[in-house]
């Protein structure tokens, strides 16, 4: 074969070889080059004859024309691999079905929060709302707690670094009662009103959560009764519940905030649940200390008072027996509320 020739099919194969654009580039350099072989080439030509110059010299430019193609078609051929693999590597499958967007639902919890708003509001109890984060003397004090009462402890009560505005201790309110006095000294009597909300206390097992909800109710003017409260309450759980077929009773029990005091206790007369006297509620009469506190005349106004766990109300309503289900945020239990 001619020299020459013999150099196209040489860098042929040597840019075959090259598996990038980097070696292709090196590959390139020997041929093409400045101290490539075509440069020496025609370095040569300098010492033929003009006759032999002008035939050798078409010949070497042939020669590098060929090179210079064989080059192109490995730069595409490479640029072509390149963009393949890209390609490959982002492919999407589009056959693969979507994730999909769940749809969320309301906590059961939440659930009953605002089904006991709805059925309050029905007959005629405003709804409030308040903070989180009490001080000692609405979450104590003035609810009438003595100075020594073990729900002060920190065995029961989450305190909070800081000091309110008399030098007093701040706190995860332990219970949603200060927001009767609260709202008692913001409001004209008659007072009528809920606070659901979320309570705080140092307690956690398969019935106690450190955090969990109640809803306070409040009833003031000048002739409530305990009657009142029967009629109220008994309204509400027979709608709560969704049947007549209960039982109210009230057992007495002590709070410092009421006199007298009582634990609401119902009992259904089917279900699962048939028969058994189940606690739902503390509840009393206002005690007149209290009253005082919210700036009322005990001697004028009267009224009663009510506390419930929220999640207790979830549990008898749905036949759910550990609290914590509540907490876990698993999709399992969720899901077959909503
Ligand atoms: N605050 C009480 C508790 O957390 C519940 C309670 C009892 C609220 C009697 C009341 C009441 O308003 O009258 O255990």
């Amino acid at each position: 074969m001619n020299p020459l020739q013999h150099l196209v099919t040489q860098a042929q194969m040597d840019f075959l070889a090259a598996q990038d654009v980097a070696a292709l580039e090196n590959a390139k350099a020997q041929y093409l080059g400045k101290t490539g072989q075509i440069s020496e080439q025609m370095k040569g030509l300098g010492k033929l004859p003009p006759e032999e110059r002008k035939v050798q010299g078409a010949l070497i430019n042939a020669v590098k024309e060929q090179i210079e193609t064989a080059l192109n078609a490995r730069r595409d051929a490479l640029a072509d691999a390149q963009m393949q693999a890209r390609l490959n590597a982002e492919a999407i499958d589009v056959t693969l079905p979507g994730r999909g967007r769940g749809k969320g639902g309301i906590h059961p919890v939440m659930r009953s929060w605002e089904r006991i708003e709805a059925i309050f509001r029905s007959i005629g109890f405003d709804v409030a709302d308040g903070p989180e984060i009490e001080n000692d003397w609405t979450n104590f004090t003035a609810l009438n707690s003595p100075e020594n009462h073990p729900a002060r402890s920190m065995q029961d009560t989450f305190y909070i670094d800081g000091k309110d505005g008399l030098g007093k201790p701040l706190l995860l309110r332990t219970h949603t009662s200060p927001m009767q006095v609260r709202y008692a000294r913001h409001h004209k009597t008659p007072i009528k009103v809920i606070a659901p909300g979320r309570t705080y206390r140092v307690d956690s097992d398969a019935t106690h959560s450190p955090m969990f909800h109640q809803v306070e109710g409040l009833w003031i003017a000048e002739d409530i009764s305990f009657a009142d409260l029967k009629g109220v309450y008994l309204d509400f759980v027979k709608t709560f519940f969704e049947t007549d077929d209960l039982q109210v009773r009230f057992r007495p029990s002590y709070f410092p905030f009421t006199e007298p005091s009582a634990e609401i206790d119902i009992a259904f007369g089917s279900g699962p649940l048939k028969g058994r006297w189940l606690e739902v509620s503390g509840a009393g009469q206002i005690h007149p200390t209290v009253l005082r506190n919210m700036n009322l005349d005990p001697e004028k106004y009267i009224g009663f008072a009510f506390g419930s766990g929220i999640e207790r109300l979830t549990m008898l309503r749905y036949g759910i027996n550990d609290l914590r289900l509540f907490y876990e945020g698993d999709l399992r239990f969720l899901k077959q509320f909503n």
